[in-house]
């Protein structure tokens, strides 16, 4: 996948990773007034006069409080998880109605295992890089750039997985069955934010600890959901 223009060029996507590292309007503001303050004093007004305020210490980086942050999951982003948890619901619904033809099954079961293959290898490719960056082996940009390409594969997966799981008849009354509903939903809702920290890795030249962190927290969540919904659906299997 070609190298886009947010990769190339991480200012242009985030006009606060361009903005420079200057005091603000508001520490220009306290020296302003301390000047006016004795301006005043040249009046007539013969009563001893309150000293100025002392100037607050220069700032040569902005605190986070005032740094602009877009919010962390985009429009776009949102309709996706509303999607993919709709998208969940009813094959949980639809599963329920249906009888397939065992020949329809079989070939289900393979199409499930392949979408493993395709969805859960994604993920892992792209955690891997994220792992060899956080230890000093690979650049923020081979993450970004991973995640990037792999995103087609791990929801065409996911997207696979519901389908063929339709077909599959999935007990719901046993709670093994439940909990691999649970572990799907947080593999969608993790997947949405993977998407949501990695469009902000992008725009930034070097991600706050709070971002690294909540990548680090969605990644291993979705590692432990992902590999949760195949071990369930392995001791499920018949
Ligand atoms: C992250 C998503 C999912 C993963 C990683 C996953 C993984 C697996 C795996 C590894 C198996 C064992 C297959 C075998 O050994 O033949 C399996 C079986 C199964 N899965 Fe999933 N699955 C996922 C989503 C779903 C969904 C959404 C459903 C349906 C609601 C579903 C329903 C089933 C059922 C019913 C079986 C048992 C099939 C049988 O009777 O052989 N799975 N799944």
């Amino acid at each position: 996948m070609p190298a886009t223009s947010s990769q190339t060029h991480p200012a242009a996507a985030d006009p606060a990773a361009s903005r420079p590292d200057t005091g603000t309007a508001a520490d220009t503001g306290t020296a302003a007034d301390a000047g006016s303050v004795g301006d005043a004093s040249a009046g007539a007004v013969p009563e001893p006069q309150p000293q100025p305020a002392p100037a607050p210490p220069e700032r040569t980086t902005p605190s986070p409080a005032r740094r602009w942050d877009p919010p962390l999951v985009t429009r776009a982003e949102a309709a996706l998880a509303a999607t993919a948890l709709s998208a969940l619901g009813a094959v949980v619904v639809v599963s329920q109605l249906l009888d397939p033809h065992p020949g329809v099954r079989s070939v289900a079961q393979f199409a499930h295992l392949a979408c493993v293959v395709v969805g859960l290898g994604s993920v892992l490719a792209v955690d891997w890089f994220g792992l060899r960056w956080r230890l000093g082996r690979g650049s923020l940009e081979s993450v970004v750039a991973t995640a990037r390409a792999l995103a087609v594969p791990i929801w065409l997966g996911l997207a696979g997985l519901l389908v063929s799981g339709m077909l599959l008849e999935p007990e719901l009354s046993a709670p093994l069955t439940l909990a691999k509903v649970a572990m799907v939903t947080v593999t969608c809702l993790a997947g949405v934010l993977a998407l949501a920290v990695g469009r902000r890795l992008a725009a930034r030249r070097s991600p706050s600890p709070r971002l690294v962190r909540t990548g680090l927290a969605v990644a291993l969540s979705s590692q432990v959901a992902w590999w949760s919904a195949a071990v369930i659906g392995f001791l499920n299997r018949t």
